[in-house]
């Protein structure tokens, strides 16, 4: 199987794949990775802080301009057309993967780029519904794309804005801006500390080759449009409305613990774990610059258990996964380890010591396979660069 973080490789199947399906090579391409969060969930909808990073999975979109009156739009992974007029008219519709390339295009539209009318196609190594952001990283290569089409410039934060307005309006998620920014902004071998509110952002390296970053995909769906994350979403602003604060950014520790008596446990919960996840990324990105492993590792399964506790996303298979690497923490290499992303299912991010690393992905794989009866995906990856224009060869 070929290695998902070849972009070069990704790159020329994608060029086959594009001049089999409509005649002739393509003239433009983009990439944007998926992302994986080490410290700070259900904090970006807060006005908080987050610390994700780029991955070495990523999404690829190949174009041609074409003289008929419309934008055609396949992927390699998935079974179907697209084809939408740029008229700005645009509406979500089937197939459903290509609602977030039409909400990009939208978008892009509405800020006054004009691409002209294209032939596309997509590829994605970034695995579908596993919680590392694979339609922040759709939706970013496609803004790319248009970019490139249009010889025209996004300013980077906007262009992560317009992406994440693609999956409020054209998928229906109400997300937070984390995963389109460090998508668009990722910088190799560096995580981004983030102001969600501000959205100004401090690179944190990571580039220490004896520390790994591993991926674990539970292999169990990850569903954001269920509801509960809407719910979440919710909560927070009913919480952040008890304390009197316009969002729980605002709100502190003795705050909340001078109110408790008039809130509900729920409501106390979920503003206690994003008042206590801020803070915990905060410090978390202190840590990490000041090569404290120790602290890093004890804040990110703090994290986890206050997402499991307090905010109730965890899973019992996130929780297993977390668990088992727990067993290997410290001198079995695991520094840290936590549920990453939405939650509901998806993956889980350790920090391991790279001399260990084999080591601990094989007891993961057979420790979870055991418990739960699914094989788990497990990969290492370095932070990697944001969105870029790719030059076809
Ligand atoms: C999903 C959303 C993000 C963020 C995380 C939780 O990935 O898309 O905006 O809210 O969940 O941290």
């Amino acid at each position: 199987m070929s290695d998902p973080a070849d972009i070069t490789a990704q790159l020329a199947r994608l060029t086959d794949a594009f001049t089999a399906a409509y005649g002739r090579p393509p003239t433009h391409a983009a990439v944007a990775p998926g992302r994986v969060n080490l410290i700070g969930e259900h904090t970006d909808y807060n006005d908080g802080f987050v610390l994700p990073m780029a991955i070495q999975r990523q999404t690829v979109i190949v174009a041609a301009r074409s003289d008929r009156p419309a934008a055609r739009v396949r992927s390699t992974g998935a079974e179907g057309e697209a084809e939408f007029a740029l008229d700005g008219q645009m509406a979500p519709g089937e197939p459903a993967w290509a609602n977030y390339v039409k909400g990009a295009v939208h978008g892009c539209l509405q800020r006054g780029l004009d691409p002209g009318a294209f032939d596309a196609v997509l590829d994605s190594t970034v695995p579908a519904g596993g919680g590392l952001s694979s339609s922040a990283s759709i939706e970013v290569a496609t803004a790319t794309l248009i970019e490139a089409l249009s010889d025209q410039r996004l300013d980077p934060v906007d262009k992560a804005l317009l992406a994440q307005k693609a999956e409020h309006d054209f998928a229906g998620v109400p997300c937070g801006i984390m995963d389109q920014f460090i998508s668009a902004m990722g910088r190799e071998g560096s995580a981004l500390l983030i102001d969600c509110r501000s959205h100004q952002t401090r690179p944190v390296p990571l580039s220490d080759e004896s520390i790994v970053v591993l991926i674990a995909n539970s292999n169990c769906k990850h569903e954001l449009t269920g509801g509960e994350y809407a719910e979440r979403r919710a909560q927070c602003e009913a919480a952040a409305e008890r304390l009197g604060v316009s969002v729980l950014r605002d709100a502190t520790m003795p705050q909340l613990d001078a109110v408790k008596d008039r809130l509900d446990d729920m409501s106390y919960r979920r503003a206690r774990h994003v008042i206590s996840e801020n803070q915990r990324t905060l410090d978390a990105a202190d840590a990490m610059a000041a090569g404290d492993w120790a602290t890093v590792g004890s804040l990110m399964f703090a994290s986890h258990d206050s997402l499991r506790d307090d905010f109730e996303v965890s899973t019992p298979e996130l929780d297993q996964l977390v668990e088992l690497a727990a067993t290997r923490c410290p001198d079995g290499g695991v520094i840290g380890s936590r549920m990453t992303g939405g939650g509901f299912g998806g993956c889980t991010v350790s920090l391991v010591r790279a001399d260990a690393a084999d080591e601990v992905a094989a007891a993961l794989g057979a420790g979870y396979a055991k418990a739960v009866g699914i094989q788990p995906t497990i990969f290492a990856t370095r932070p990697a660069a944001g969105a870029r224009a790719l030059t076809l060869p």
